[in-house]
């Protein structure tokens, strides 16, 4: 063969090599596509449990479970099952998760619509929340992503992971645990339920304690405000101007004075005033 001839040759081979890559590479580009995909809605629904561990555990459970019984004092959940191994959130799961496009579709959308103006006692945390969104619209379909596609043992071990045990709200400390009869009963008059100029309030997840307090009336009392909740919480009486945030685990102080009457003091944080955290003052 002569040197043109060889040179063909290489030139040749070595086009339909070429070519022959291209062509793969094509045919492959939609499994690649696909992969893209997939890669993108993992990530969206990891981010999903971030933000259902941060904002959803305090009333859904750490697996999804929701309330063992509505809205009772000591399990601090009043969110509906979501998933999780119980008889009502496997159902939930089920229904979150179908596989039927249309349905899936249906579920999404009310998910999303629950997350953007809340219902019921569930708060608002989109578009909907009184004062401005909580989440953005990207953050809301992380959530939705991840009802619909996560397997609840994840949720549950990051939930675990995220507070050091399993998340029960409370258990309130046994040094702050209040002796249940002078903080409920009325028994005005008596040692420690006698009207106090210095009166502590404890915000748990999702009440205070006690629920009522009694004050002398037209005179400073200090109220101090500690927050043994894993949620931000806030007290708030509204007619004497009273709006204090508390992160968890800080304590806050205030100091109130009062004309004789009885006061409404609450959570301001969305949900929370509904779910029972809130309590009277009596101002005598
Ligand atoms: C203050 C408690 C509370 C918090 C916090 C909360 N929820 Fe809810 N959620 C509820 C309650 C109560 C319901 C039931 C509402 C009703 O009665 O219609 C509910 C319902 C829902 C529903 C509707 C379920 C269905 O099948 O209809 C979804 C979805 C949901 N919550 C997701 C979330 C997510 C995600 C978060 C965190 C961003 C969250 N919730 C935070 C209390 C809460």
């Amino acid at each position: 063969m002569g040197a043109v001839q060889k040179l063909a040759t290489t030139v040749i081979v070595g086009l339909v090599a070429l070519s022959t890559l291209v062509v793969v590479y094509l045919a492959n580009e939609p499994h690649r596509r696909a992969a893209e995909a997939q890669e993108q809605e993992e990530a969206a629904v990891e981010r999903g449990i971030q933000l259902f561990v941060a904002n959803c555990v305090i009333c859904h459970g750490p697996a999804g479970e929701g309330y063992s019984e509505p809205g009772a004092k000591g399990t601090g959940r009043i969110g509906m099952p979501l998933g999780g191994s119980t008889e009502a959130g496997i159902a939930a799961t089920e229904r979150n998760q179908t596989e039927d496009p249309a349905k899936r579709k249906e579920r999404y959308d009310l998910i999303v619509k629950t997350l953007n103006n809340g219902r019921g006692l569930m708060p608002a945390f989109g578009t909907g929340a009184p004062g401005g969104a909580l989440l953005n619209d990207e953050q809301i379909h992380e959530l939705a992503s991840m009802i619909q596609d996560v397997d609840w043992d994840l949720v549950y071990n990051d939930a675990v992971e995220a507070s050091g045990g399993y998340p029960t709200f409370p258990p309130p400390p046994a040094s702050a645990q209040p002796a249940p009869a002078p903080t409920t009963a009325p028994t005005d008059g008596g040692g420690d339920a006698a009207a106090s100029d210095a009166v502590t309030v404890t915000s748990y997840d999702i009440y205070f304690d006690p629920k009522t307090i009694t004050v002398p009336a037209d005179k400073e009392v200090k109220v101090t405000l500690p927050n043994a909740g894993a949620a931000p919480h806030n007290f708030s009486i509204d007619p004497l101007k009273i709006s204090v945030d508390i992160n968890p685990g800080e304590t806050q102080e205030t100091t109130l004075t009062a004309p004789a009457g009885d006061y409404e003091y609450y959570c301001n944080v969305p949900g929370h005033k509904e779910a029972g955290m809130v309590g009277t003052m009596t101002a005598k």
